[in-house]
């Protein structure tokens, strides 16, 4: 089947099942420009719970999808690539998480959206890279266990005066943005501005200009004066500034910053999705329930 095509039949399945197609920024192109709705994990989530559409195709990494379920329990919520996870997300599990709480009985544990369920069950907060350090500061409590990543927990650490404890976490795509990196590139392109997400090393953050999340990088590029920006995330994200700012310049920080499982679907994948009603991304109700509450507390701050 042509690209054309699939693109077609996906659209005539989309209106015969009703369903509607979600798209992380750091998709395809392909898959972005057949998206309903485009966003950060968060936005996208929070939009599965908004929308009247009971069936969602959630382009994204699994832990993305099931934040979308634990939203909106009465949808279904298709992932077209079952294999299509966040390594970072599933470097601590719930018993490692429960065993760590009961070193540090006087912590309180935040979760970063990027975990599984089981995992937010067991958090007393949720929080993303754009509310992190909200979050932390609103937490009645001095002691801060910070999971999974410990580039956003360096970053928190710096602001705030809670004492931050950080799980040995990261997510490699940011990790592997060096500061040379970044040097290099202000090299061949003086003028440009440094934007990085938080889930890369200090280091790399003491060289940026700006330290914002997927969706504020893409709210700042629409406002921005600058022409030129040098982009420290996942390169997937370049597709849709370009496609909305098509006068300004966007560079990766590192070329070869790609995030494997995110491009691990296609529109094949979306289409066969969409046809055969797989892969049902399903939470347990009770886990789901305690999840929920933990993001929920983090949506009220
Ligand atoms: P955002 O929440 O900023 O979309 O980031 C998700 C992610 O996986 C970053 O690597
Ligand atoms: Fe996970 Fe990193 Fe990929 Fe984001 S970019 S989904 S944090 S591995």
């Amino acid at each position: 089947m042509t690209k054309e095509e699939m693109t077609e039949r996906i659209a005539k399945l989309k209106k015969e099942k009703s369903a509607v197609i979600f798209a992380h920024n750091y998709q395809i192109g392909e898959v972005q420009d057949m998206a309903d709705y485009i966003g950060d994990s968060l936005e996208l989530s929070q939009k599965a719970a908004q929308i009247k559409e009971k069936l969602i195709v959630f382009c994204g990494v699994h832990f993305m999808a099931e934040t979308a379920s634990i939203l909106a329990p009465e949808k279904t919520v298709l992932i077209p690539e079952i294999k299509a996870g966040c390594p970072m997300a599933n470097m601590i599990n719930a018993s490692q998480l429960r065993k760590w709480k009961k070193k540090y009985p006087e912590g309180k544990a935040v979760c970063y959206v990027n975990t599984t369920a089981e995992v937010k069950a067991e958090c007393d907060i949720c929080c993303t890279s754009s509310n992190a350090v909200k979050v932390v500061n609103s937490i009645d409590g001095d002691e801060i266990l910070f999971a999974p990543d410990k580039n956003l927990a360096a970053y928190v650490a710096r602001h705030t005066e809670k004492k931050i404890i950080p799980w040995d976490g990261y997510c490699y795509v940011h990790n592997n943005i060096l500061a040379r990196d970044i040097k290099e590139k202000k090299s061949l392109y003086p003028e440009a501005e440094v934007w990085v997400h938080p889930e890369c090393r200090p280091e790399v953050i003491d060289l940026a200009d700006k330290v914002v999340s997927t969706g504020k990088m893409v709210k700042e590029a629409r406002k921005t004066k600058k022409n030129e920006i040098i982009i420290g995330t996942e390169t997937g994200i370049i597709y849709r500034m370009k496609k909305e700012n098509s006068e300004k310049d966007f560079y990766p920080a590192r070329d070869m910053a790609l995030c494997s499982n995110m491009k691990k679907i296609n529109l094949k994948k979306v289409l066969r999705s969409l046809e055969k009603i797989i892969y049902r991304v399903e939470v347990p109700s009770e886990i789901s329930r305690k999840a929920r509450g933990a993001i929920e507390k983090m949506v009220e701050i």
